[in-house]
């Protein structure tokens, strides 16, 4: 196996390669004056089954053109099979039109994913279990939960703890987390977001928080919008405080600050997405998924 990396995230990828004991195998990528790019394969891999990391989160697009270029060099370059561990995947919220006349962003990336020649897809902790029958190739939908639940089992005092999904959406996921911990209490917010604008307006929480230890769990955290309206709900609740895990730091804009300034304790995160160094705050925490991925690569 032989193992590529793009540029967003090659530290999870260095990571993966080191518990696969494999080195990342040498790739250009070659950056024009106007942003486009070229790639370049620099080991044979003529009939070699091949693995590419690559994460789609900012910037979106530029990463998904890297990633499709590079899948196309190495079919040109004879691979046998090109496995494609997509850490975040990017576009997957728009996974039916909600308004008439918009498109499904969703559909479109999994067929070109398909087109390029990417003969598995692995990713985490999909924004609904139902993506990977999208797709006409194998998708491997892995999570970082188990590490969650660990990571909560050491901090907390599950008797003192309400696990909180801040919006429907997640009810699936907060009830999994919930049996995983000996069906730990959880709660419900109703968030509403306004599809134009994009604002959440939090309309009710479904459970009992009052002198209890808040710990949200979420997919992505974006903005920060979601996360800070729901320790606002919250401790309006009179919760004592509240800690929130997400898989993916997306981080888009001033969320790093927003979280750092908001009375959330600490901030949970995977690194299926590098944070930049600027990015960065005192109270964010990130958790590797690396040993997952490379489990996964090497139950193939
Ligand atoms: C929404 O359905 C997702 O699960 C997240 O709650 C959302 O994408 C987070 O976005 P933001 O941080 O911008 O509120």
């Amino acid at each position: 196996m032989k193992i590529f990396s793009g540029s967003s995230n090659k530290s999870l990828a260095e990571k993966v390669a080191k518990h696969l004991n494999l080195k990342l195998s040498p790739l250009e990528i070659f950056v024009f004056p106007d942003g486009e790019k070229r790639i370049r394969i620099k080991e044979r891999v003529l009939d070699q089954d091949c693995v590419l990391i690559q994460s789609t989160g900012i910037p979106v697009d530029s990463n998904y053109m890297e990633l499709f270029l590079t899948v196309d060099a190495l079919k040109r370059s004879g691979a046998k099979s090109i496995k494609t561990v997509m850490p975040y995947f990017g576009y997957q919220r728009q996974d039916h039109i909600f308004r008439d006349g918009e498109d499904v962003s969703l559909e479109v990336i999994a067929k070109t994913l398909e087109s390029v020649g990417v003969s598995q897809l692995f990713s985490f902790d999909l924004h609904t279990p139902k993506i990977p029958e999208i797709f006409k190739i194998p998708v491997k939908h892995l999570s970082v939960l188990p590490k969650f639940r660990n990571h909560i089992k050491k901090e907390f005092d599950l008797e003192k703890i309400v696990l909180v999904t801040p919006d429907m959406g997640g009810i699936r996921r907060i009830k999994k987390v919930s049996e995983m911990l000996n069906n730990t209490a959880f709660a419900t917010i109703v968030k509403d977001r306004d599809l134009t604008t994009g604002q959440i307006k939090n309309s009710g929480l479904d459970g009992n928080v009052k002198n209890k230890i808040c710990v949200i769990i979420d997919d992505m955290i974006s903005t920060g919008n979601t996360m800070t309206d729901a320790v606002t709900l919250l401790l309006e609740n009179e919760a004592e405080k509240v800690f929130a895990y997400a898989t993916h730091g997306v981080l888009a804009g001033e969320a790093s600050k927003i979280l750092q300034n908001s009375k959330i304790e600490r901030v949970i995160v995977s690194d299926t997405l590098e944070i930049p160094k600027e990015k960065e705050f005192a109270k964010l925490e990130v958790i590797s998924v690396s040993e997952i991925a490379a489990k996964a690569l090497r139950d193939l």
